[in-house]
């Protein structure tokens, strides 16, 4: 565990703040802003799980900045990060993207086909580890999110690392579980998401940056031999 040794520097984001931040790097998106009524509308007690919409424009800038063709999402929901990833993607990228239950991911289709992004998305409705597990063994995916069920992300991630080029990007969502991950007993899902940040910060495959913006993101980027510290 690294320790303070500087004075700390952060800005808390208070929600005047937090607006300010959203107004200040959002362009107007209809289509976003509908989907994520639409999911309010339809699945009121879940809506709180689509990342937050400032998320949503990091991983289009993400998936653009890597110029990232392979792009895997474990957990679509209603669609709406998967929307931001594939809109991010170049002529002839893919995106595939895992979901466990079909009625969430009938939601996601719609919003696909209106965007346009609908024949670069390719769904796999089923348990997300059977759908990792059935891609290609070797390098091939560019960026990966992970945004599933907690106690599954240890397993999603040893199933990606091997699968990401050198230079991929793996990013992993609600990394901070409401601050819960502090908790000295916590409950399971937090408990998993901390085990979870144990793992990927011991693992030497990856180099890492935990941002703290919305539940907590965390970016890591796959080594390859060239760039591992001697
Ligand atoms: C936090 S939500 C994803 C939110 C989505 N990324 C978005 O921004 O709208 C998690 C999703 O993972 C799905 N899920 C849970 N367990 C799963 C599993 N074992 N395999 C595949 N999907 C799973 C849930 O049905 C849910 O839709």
């Amino acid at each position: 565990m690294i320790t303070q040794t500087v004075p700390v520097k952060n800005t808390v984001l208070t929600p005047e703040l937090h607006s300010y931040v959203l107004s200040h790097c959002l362009t107007p998106d209809p289509l976003l802003d509908d989907l994520a009524a639409q999911t309010r509308t339809l699945i009121p007690g879940q809506a709180h799980m689509m990342v937050a919409p400032e998320q949503g424009a990091l991983l289009t800038l993400l998936v653009r900045l890597l110029q990232a063709r392979a792009v895997v999402e474990v957990g679509t929901f209603t669609g709406y990060s998967s929307l931001c990833l594939a809109r991010g993607l170049p002529l002839g990228g893919t995106l595939t993207t895992c979901e466990l239950s079909a009625d969430y991911a009938a939601v996601a289709r719609a919003y696909w086909e209106r965007a346009g992004v609908d024949d670069r998305i390719s769904l796999r409705v089923g348990p997300a580890l059977d759908s990792l597990r059935a891609l290609p063994s070797v390098p091939h995916v560019d960026l990966a999110f992970i945004d599933a069920d907690k106690p599954g992300y240890i397993a999603y991630w040893e199933e990606l690392v091997p699968r990401m080029v050198p230079g991929g990007l793996i990013i992993v969502d609600n990394t901070l579980f409401n601050g819960e991950v502090l908790d000295a007993d916590p409950a399971p899902k937090p408990a998993a998401v901390a085990a979870f940040n144990r793992h990927a910060l011991a693992d030497p495959r990856v180099e890492r940056v935990m941002l703290p913006i919305a539940d907590g993101v965390l970016l890591a980027r796959r080594l390859s031999y060239a760039d591992r510290p001697l």
